[in-house]
């Protein structure tokens, strides 16, 4: 008999066991994402006769009760890292059934702070420079993703796979070997926490301060030379390069005078020909020529040509008309005076001939 009995309540609590708690209580929800500090709650709910149930947990028990259908398990500010809720229900007939509520509680870090750990002052290109992100009191860390930021776009991320629930400390690092095109760029670090479909919508974030990196480099030109046809007027050469810190300009042209040593930026000519410009820095210099063409020069030099020429041709013209001119001029000249005697003679000679 007692043997009968005994079995009937390991059969009873092995049907309860196989007959999911799920069945006989509902969570509402089912999974709790709570920030720390903030107010929690969640609702336990059954259909079957019991003889009570209640909520166990480390903050904001609920002692059993009878009759109920829906018992709230509320929490003003929840503190502790470990909570863990159980609903329990003294069925009728059979044992006591229970229900874990699983709770995450998070942290958003206190304090994200990026920095150098070399690199003091300003970088060279080429050198390497360690950054960090100091993180401070965030939970949990299976969670956090820490993204590296680079002027918006995002250099790298870093996950977790400690199973910590209490606050800790991380400090990631981010070796960069900056380029000329990083000077003046800022960098930046995000923690987030992904807590997934249950937690807030999106996920949490902090940012850390932005750091400004400065960088050194050497003068560039986009372009090393610049071909300029130039019209009337003063035109104005543009050296400017691109340098950190700041370049030092020297210009050089065969129509410069030795003696004028200009130290700007910009050269202001009128005349056409080959300026060349060197910009320099301590880190390194570079050459920039100006071809400086004037198609007005050309024309002016083709117009002298042009007139010279057009002169020649009149003065030729002009020389031979005065030599014609000259000669019949000598003639009648002579006609008029009375004949030479041999002149007569030749004309009796082509009058004879004529005879004949
Ligand atoms: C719990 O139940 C009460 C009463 O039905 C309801 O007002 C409340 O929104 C429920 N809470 C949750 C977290 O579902
Ligand atoms: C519910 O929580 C208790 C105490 O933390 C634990 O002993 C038990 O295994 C848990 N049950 C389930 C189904 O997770
Ligand atoms: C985290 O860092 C702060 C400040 O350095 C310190 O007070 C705190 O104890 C640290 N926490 C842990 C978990 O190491
Ligand atoms: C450099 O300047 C020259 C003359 O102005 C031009 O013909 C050439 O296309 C330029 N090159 C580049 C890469 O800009
Ligand atoms: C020269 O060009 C740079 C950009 O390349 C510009 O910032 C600067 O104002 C220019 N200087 C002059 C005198 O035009
Ligand atoms: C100017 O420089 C160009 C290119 O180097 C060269 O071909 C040309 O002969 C130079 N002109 C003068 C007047 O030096």
């Amino acid at each position: 008999m007692a043997c009968l009995d005994f079995f009937r309540v390991v059969c009873l609590s092995a049907c309860f066991i196989l007959r999911d708690a799920s069945e006989i209580l509902v969570l509402e929800p089912s999974r709790l994402v709570v920030e720390y500090g903030a107010k929690a709650s969640a609702n336990c709910s059954t259909n079957v006769n019991h003889n009570g149930m209640g909520w166990e947990a480390s903050q904001g028990p609920v002692d059993m009760v009878e009759n109920a259908e829906l018992l709230t398990w509320t929490v003003p500010e929840l503190t502790h890292w470990d909570i863990k809720p159980i609903c329990y229900i003294n069925l009728e007939q059979g044992p006591q059934t229970e229900k874990n509520l699983s709770v995450t509680v998070y942290k958003l870090p206190d304090t994200l702070s990026i920095s150098f750990k070399n690199c003091p002052g300003p970088v060279t290109e080429e050198e390497t420079c360690r950054l960090q992100c100091d993180i401070q009191n965030v939970a949990p860390v299976r969670y956090l993703q820490v993204m590296w930021y680079k002027q918006q776009f995002r250099m790298k991320t870093t996950h977790f796979t400690e199973t910590t629930i209490i606050p800790v400390n991380k400090s990631i690092n981010l070796m960069i070997q900056p380029s000329r095109d990083d000077d003046g760029a800022k960098y930046w670090c995000e923690a987030r926490l992904e807590l997934g479909p249950d937690g807030p919508q999106p996920p949490p974030t902090k940012k850390s301060d932005p750091l400004s990196i400065t960088v050194h480099y050497k003068p560039v030109f986009s372009n090393d030379t610049e071909i300029i046809e130039a019209g009337d007027g003063e035109i104005i050469l543009n050296c400017t390069a691109r340098a950190n810190p700041p370049s030092e300009y020297t210009w050089d042209a065969a129509r410069l005078e030795k003696a004028v040593k200009l130290s700007a930026s910009s050269l202001s000519v009128s005349r056409s020909g080959n300026y060349t410009c060197t910009a320099s820095n301590r880190y390194g210099t570079a050459k920039k020529l100006f071809i400086i063409k004037s198609k007005y020069r050309d024309n002016i030099v083709l117009w002298v040509i042009l007139t010279i020429g057009l002169l020649i041709a009149v003065l030729l013209i002009a020389g031979y008309i005065i030599h014609k001119r000259y000669t019949p001029n000598r003639r009648s000249a002579n006609q008029s005076k009375s004949p030479s005697p041999a002149f007569q003679r030749e004309e009796g000679e082509e009058l004879v001939s004529t005879v004949k």
